[in-house]
């Protein structure tokens, strides 16, 4: 059994952190997100993954590698454009041969793994196997209609009207029989090719289409509230650890990780929280909920609720919450007249001022 991982989609609802970086790379608890999909899929046995990767291919492959960090072996394949999951399935037919395989979502989240559904799969194969959660916005996702046998009858993708609270999670199993179906759909109202449709293709064949209720949490995070609370989930299982330093006049709280090299002076912690190597804070409060990235120094601030990426510098801000701020990014206050609010913002920036 193979493993197939997106990573090659455009990220449009987390501009303009995407304008730069790949969404799938976006850490939350100070880790990729993509690497909790590559453990997932190692922890159920799968090594042999392949990663759909688009324009953003050169950061997916500087960070994964050969994969071998994560027990597995990763071969890259390039999708010319972001056609859909269906059209991604295509592009890696070559790849997958006649194999059986797990296709994940880069920018999904689930806690507990996959190894069940796997294990499921294995035991009672059949042509797709999906996974389901109930959601409060049925309208953002893929949907299913389950008969009274609890079979699945019928998928949607983003239906206007709520036809069930079942979205479709973003991990599926399938036989080859799926790249059959993707050959023979047609491309969405969005333009795309979508998976959502392949499956359907299939239940309308007759073949065999399973689901499982997801048991733990799972999210999409292709939004910020979305990363925020992905974010707070990983925090709350943090192993505290303290590999900074902090001087005398500093204190944490709770679940608090402090990595290699990261320095506290006169600054308090209060978890869930963790500061990455060889950030410096100074004369701040952290609040519960924050991921600060490596290389950041933030002074005279107080940030709560928040994901700060790497090398990124916040001088004399209070308070900053519920925020996401990007790489090598500079907020700070000055004292220069006319007092005024003086920004160079990347496109499609949102600011909230108080
Ligand atoms: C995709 C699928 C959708 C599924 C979702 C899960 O949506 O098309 O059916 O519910 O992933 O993350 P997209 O992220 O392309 O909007």
């Amino acid at each position: 059994m193979k493993a197939l991982i997106l990573s090659g989609g455009a990220g449009t609802r987390l501009r303009p952190i995407t304008h730069t970086s790949a969404k799938q790379l976006v850490p939350v608890g100070n880790r990729p997100i993509l690497e909790f999909g590559l453990e997932a899929i190692s922890e159920a046995g799968i090594s042999d993954v392949g990663i759909i990767v688009g324009e953003t291919h050169e950061e997916i492959r500087a960070h994964v590698g050969d994969g071998s960090q994560f027990g597995t072996t990763v071969t890259y394949i390039r999708q010319s454009e972001p056609l859909g999951l269906a059209h991604a399935v295509l592009t890696a037919a070559d790849y997958l041969g006649d194999d059986d395989f797990v296709m994940y979502l880069g920018d999904n989240l689930i806690t507990g793994g996959i190894t069940e559904f796997v294990e499921h799969f294995r035991q009672e194969r059949c042509a797709a196997r999906i996974l389901l959660a109930r959601v409060r916005s049925p309208e953002r996702f893929g949907v299913a209609e389950l008969d009274d046998s609890g079979r699945v009858s019928r998928l949607i993708e983003k239906p206007k009207e709520p036809v069930s609270d079942l979205a479709l999670v973003g991990v599926y199993l399938f036989t080859n029989r799926i790249l059959d179906a993707a050959r023979a759909i047609e491309p969405s109202d969005r333009g795309e090719l979508e998976i959502t449709d392949a499956i359907q293709w299939l239940i309308d064949a007759g073949d065999e289409v399973r689901s499982q209720i997801v048991t733990g949490w799972w999210k999409d995070t292709g939004r910020l509230n979305d990363l925020l609370e992905a974010n707070r989930i990983v925090l709350d299982a943090l192993e505290p650890r303290i590999s900074g330093t902090l001087d005398e006049n500093s204190e944490v709280q709770g679940r608090v990780v402090v990595e290699e090299g990261a320095a506290l002076v006169n600054s308090h912690v209060r978890g869930p929280a963790i500061i990455g190597r060889d950030t410096r804070l100074v004369n701040t409060f952290v609040g519960p909920y924050t991921s600060v990235y490596h290389s950041c120094n933030v002074s005279d601030t107080e940030i709560e609720h928040s994901i700060i990426l790497e090398e990124s510098t916040i001088r004399d801000i209070s308070r900053i919450e519920d925020s996401l701020i990007g790489k090598q990014v500079v907020v700070q206050r000055n004292s220069r007249k006319p007092r005024a609010y003086r920004l160079m913002l990347g496109d499609h920036s949102k600011i909230g001022l108080a």
